[in-house]
């Protein structure tokens, strides 16, 4: 498995609409992009920080996971998304190494990538997404 990087840190938000404007119009980042992915329950929006970025996240459904993690802890840092060169390799090799896995298979991230999420509890309570950029 060969980690290329920090993807992007997974921010949750009560509302992209009103957080954003600290990160944009206050920190000056550029908002790259917003998307709705139906199945994750989620709406993000993209804000490119040099080689990384800032994915605000906001929930489209209570039963989603975004809108879980801000009903038990509140908004604020989510997730950590490394980005890795093959997915499915990564995944194969985790699940071989003993790491729980949330997503035994990929599925589609915003922009076109391939994700998948491993558990907390393997990972000392961050919840840690890989990335596979197209
Ligand atoms: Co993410």
């Amino acid at each position: 498995m060969k980690i290329l990087g920090i993807d992007h840190l997974g921010i949750a938000t009560e509302s992209i609409d009103r957080a954003a404007p600290f990160w944009s119009a206050i920190l000056g980042l550029p908002v790259a992009g917003r998307e709705t992915i139906a199945e994750q329950k989620v709406t993000t929006a993209f804000l490119p920080v040099g080689e990384s970025e800032l994915e605000l996240l906001e929930a489209t459904d209570p039963d989603g996971a975004v809108a879980k993690f801000i009903a038990k802890r509140g908004a604020g840092l989510q997730h950590l998304a490394l980005r890795v060169d093959d997915l499915d390799a990564a995944l194969a090799e985790l699940k071989a190494k003993g790491v729980r896995l949330i997503d035994e298979q990929p599925r589609r991230g915003a922009g076109g990538t391939r994700i998948a999420f491993l558990h907390p509890q393997s990972t000392n309570g961050v919840l840690l997404e890989l990335t596979e950029r197209p």
